[in-house]
């Protein structure tokens, strides 16, 4: 008898996918350490990638180190686990074995696609009667073993309906996998782009409710950890999606502890992916909350226009969606031309003018200029709540932004005149 991943399906998503991710090689990360509550601590703090980002940025090459060469055992991943009651808890390990069975010896049916930390697989724990994602770290591939405890360490001591769950590890000899709760509708990325013929495209109101869970998740990240963590790897193909479009991020290898105390920003080598990265941080190496919120403004226009961030199959001067996007932004009578062309004009103007200006002011140049994630997260949570009906006359409801998100009312300021309170 076959081996079937699923109960009921052996559908393969994207077998031929490789890694998009532009701006990964050998990199170093901090590492964290778990704690029994959502919190988060930083053992080291040097960075080493190559990147990217923006247009006129400037490459920052790797070092030397091979992370393959850590000795994962050094850095006590089992004894930590085991020790921390709720981490532990919520962080099984597998052996090898249970993983192999879970996805009939890692089998080609299984596969989900490739990134850079390796394979995908989906899995079937028959143990717990339970769907799962398998990654098994590529110990030739871009990413090392620091990613793979940084991902643990963080993702065990988090839970939000807005992140994926860490179900477990397994760190047997040579082996690093990580097992995640799966998601069944793939990620945000496999819905926005290059749709297989009958594919229905994303419409106008769960593009919204996505924007507004990726954002509170971010939330949580930002404002509800302690100490708070930036995400730094924000982006479509780490939005993941589940029954309903529910949105959750994933991928946390490189998440970084945020600033304290008085400081605003953390030191680092530049990474993340290109056309994500915030220019400033690009520039100088330096990491705050608002390098995240550039790249949730880019994941929005993405949404809105149904353009890549990088697409360089477009013509000069349309291959990066901010790029692109700025000068329209002055002028609101582009604004029906930014929209995706796959909404077949089925969307709401007002809540595009609105949706259009929460990612003008995440993307602006100026990091101080960007709003906090609270005041996205209530910017798009009612943009979410306003449902979108084709069949109605009044698409949209007049009722106005809530005043202390944002001062977007007006219907005649053009986009760069809306503001956030900032804090
Ligand atoms: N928990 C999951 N459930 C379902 N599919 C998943 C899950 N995690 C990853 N995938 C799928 O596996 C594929 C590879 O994901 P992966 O995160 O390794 O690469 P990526 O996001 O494309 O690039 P990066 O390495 O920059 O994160 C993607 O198509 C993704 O949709
Ligand atoms: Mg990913």
């Amino acid at each position: 008898m076959g081996f079937s991943c699923w109960p009921g399906s052996s559908s393969k998503r994207s077998e031929e996918r490789t890694s998009k991710n532009i701006s990964r090689k050998n990199k170093k990360n901090d590492i964290s350490s778990n704690k029994s509550k959502p919190h988060v601590q930083t053992q080291a703090s040097s960075d080493e990638s190559k990147v990217s980002a923006y247009e006129s940025v400037r490459k920052e090459e790797v070092a030397k180190d091979d992370q393959l060469s850590v000795d994962v055992k050094k850095l006590n991943l089992d004894d930590e686990m085991s020790k921390d009651g709720k981490a532990s808890k919520r962080a099984q390990t597998f052996t090898f074995d249970e993983l192999t069975a879970a996805t009939g010896n890692f089998q080609s049916d299984c596969f989900l696609g490739s990134g850079g930390f390796g394979k995908v697989y989906k899995g079937f724990l028959e143990k717990t009667n339970q769907a799962v994602a398998i990654k098994q770290l590529d110990r030739n591939g871009l990413q090392g073993i620091k990613e793979f405890v940084v991902e643990v360490s963080i993702l065990s001591m988090m839970e939000h309906p807005n992140l994926v769950q860490l179900i477990g590890f397994c760190t047997e000899g040579d082996q690093r996998l990580l097992v995640y709760e799966y998601m069944p509708l793939g990620s945000l990325e496999n819905h926005l782009y290059d749709l297989p013929p009958g594919q229905k495209p994303l419409d106008w109101n769960t593009r919204m409710k996505i924007a507004a869970g990726a954002a509170k998740g971010l939330e949580y990240l930002h404002v509800k950890l302690d100490p708070p963590i930036i995400y730094r790897d924000l982006k479509c193909s780490n939005i993941l999606l589940g029954e309903g479009y529910h949105p959750k991020l994933s991928d946390f290898g490189l998440a970084k502890v945020g600033p304290s105390g008085d400081k605003t920003h953390v030191s680092t080598r530049v990474m993340g992916t290109y056309g994500y990265c915030a220019p400033d941080y690009a520039m100088t190496g330096q990491l705050t909350f608002k390098s995240d919120i550039y790249s949730f403004g880019v994941v929005l226009l993405e949404l809105i226009t149904g353009r890549k961030a990088i697409d360089n199959t477009r013509e000069r001067g349309e291959q990066n969606l901010v790029a692109w996007a700025r000068p329209m932004f002055r002028d609101r009578k582009n604004f029906s031309r930014m929209v995706d062309p796959l909404l077949q004009g089925q969307y709401p103007v007002r809540g595009l003018y609105q949706a259009l200006a929460i990612a003008a002011m995440c993307v602006q140049e100026e990091p101080n200029m960007r709003p906090a994630v609270s005041d996205v997260v209530m910017a798009l949570n009612y943009l979410a709540s306003q449902k979108y009906d084709s069949s109605s006359p009044v698409h949209s409801s007049r009722k106005s932004m809530p005043s202390s998100a944002m001062n977007m009312d007006d219907d005649e300021k053009p986009v760069s005149e809306y503001e956030l309170d900032r804090r």
